[in-house]
């Protein structure tokens, strides 16, 4: 049986997260917890970016209820979200510890260029968040990569 544990993926768009994360949600087993697929479902493949920030803010919060009591009951968590800031992911350390639970980072890099072109081609699928060119450059700026003193696994270079 799988420990309770956070299992965090860090990358930016287009890198492989979810991906990655349906694959780990099936191999441990764990719950997923997509924040994009939450955004799609409540307001849609592309909501206004005025209002992005406190819609995001919502399903952040109402999916940690959830996966707070997930791990409570012993079932590992598996958090899409990226955490690109490295104060995100400090507070999700400092939750780790508060509520005594292991947390794994895994990481997913992957050249800008490629990322783009699979964005593009993701954005003709239906029901999936739709990002544009600018919205990927204007992000791409905020973004701050794991520091070498940052402990994380890198996702497709473990032996
Ligand atoms: N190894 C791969 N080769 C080609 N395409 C991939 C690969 N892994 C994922 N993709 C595709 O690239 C797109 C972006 O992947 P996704 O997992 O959605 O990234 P993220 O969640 O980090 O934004 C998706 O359409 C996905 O199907
Ligand atoms: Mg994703």
């Amino acid at each position: 049986m799988a420990e309770a544990r956070i299992h965090a993926l860090h990358g930016f768009i287009g890198s492989g997260k979810t991906t990655f994360a349906r694959r780990l949600e099936r191999e441990l087993p764990g719950m997923r917890f997509t924040s994009d697929e939450w955004m799609v479902a409540l307001y849609g493949q592309d909501p206004p970016a005025d209002l992005f920030p406190i819609y995001h803010s919502r399903v952040i919060a109402l999916m940690e209820t959830q996966w707070i009591r997930a791990l409570d009951l012993g079932v590992p968590v598996i958090l899409d979200h990226g955490f690109w800031t490295r104060a995100s992911r400090d507070a999700l350390r400092a939750k780790a510890a508060r509520l005594g639970v292991p947390l794994t980072f895994h990481v997913l890099t992957l050249p800008d260029e490629e990322a783009r072109r699979r964005v593009r081609a993701r954005n003709e699928v239906d029901g999936t968040m739709y990002i544009a060119d600018e919205t990927y450059a204007l992000f791409r700026e905020r973004f701050e990569a794991m520091g070498a003193d940052e402990v994380g696994v890198m996702v497709g270079k473990r032996s």
